[in-house]
């Protein structure tokens, strides 16, 4: 079953002068319980790719499902319960909130649904003690090493168990042995829970790890 299915995808960034065609024609789809890795020079289409998966931006012609969900018909309130329920995100630099603590920062995608603080509560703990983080609930993020904070914001991408995760250069700011156990961690909800993931990576030895790798160049698939 596609998980994710992308058809005949367009992307053009208009400012007033520049037109920038970012993305040309990609047809992709994604397996339940795989992990894609994406690779392909900088300014390819990377990250536009991943946030047009992660309905965080709308492509400018095309079609996308997720778990066999067309979302081109929904309106911004359903596009973002959907999105909070089925996908979770990791970004290069965490953005994570600096104002907040590590468990209220994991607590945060849980907001947004109704659910009883307590419960809210239990939920992100389970998740920091999955990450091997219970120790730090009560510290700032900046207050953490920069692997600690990958993983405070991978707790927070699975707090709301959505099947899919959408990773942009997780381990891009970090050091080899931090981006080794955000990797092991990825790999982890990938087989024990059967989460499918699609990573941005420059790295091609994190690359082979992966059941797939798609590489783009210049907003098109190379293979
Ligand atoms: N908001 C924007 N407005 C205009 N052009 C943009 C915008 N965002 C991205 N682009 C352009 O679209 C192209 C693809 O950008 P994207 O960020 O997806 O690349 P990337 O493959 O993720 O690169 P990197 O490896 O450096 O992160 C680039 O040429 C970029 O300049
Ligand atoms: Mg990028």
């Amino acid at each position: 079953m596609a998980m994710i299915k992308l058809t005949g995808i367009n992307k053009i960034y208009r400012t007033n002068e520049i037109e920038t065609l970012a993305l040309e024609n990609v047809n992709l789809d994604v397996a339940k319980g795989e992990f894609v890795s994406i690779m392909g020079p900088s300014g390819c289409g990377k990250s536009t790719l991943l946030n047009i998966m992660g309905l965080l931006d709308a492509p400018s012609s095309g079609k996308i499902e997720i778990n066999s969900t067309s979302v081109e018909s929904m309106k911004d309130k359903e596009l973002a319960a959907f999105r909070n329920k089925t996908l979770g995100f990791v970004f290069q630099s965490f953005h994570l909130i600096n104002s907040l603590n590590v468990l209220d920062n994991v607590e945060l995608p849980l907001l947004y649904r109704k659910m009883a603080a307590k419960e809210r509560t239990r939920l992100a703990k389970e998740v920091l003690e999955r990450v091997g983080l219970s120790h730090r609930m009560r510290h700032m993020p900046t207050q953490l090493s920069g692997g600690q904070c990958q993983r405070v914001a991978i707790a927070r991408a699975i707090v709301g168990n959505p099947e899919i995760i959408l990773a942009d250069e997780p381990t891009g700011n970090l050091d080899s042995k931090m981006g080794a156990e955000v990797m092991e961690l990825l790999h982890k909800l990938n087989k024990e829970d059967g989460r499918t993931i699609v990573m941005v990576t420059h790295n091609e030895e994190q690359a082979k790890q992966t059941s797939r790798t798609i590489r783009f160049f210049d907003g098109r698939q190379v293979q």
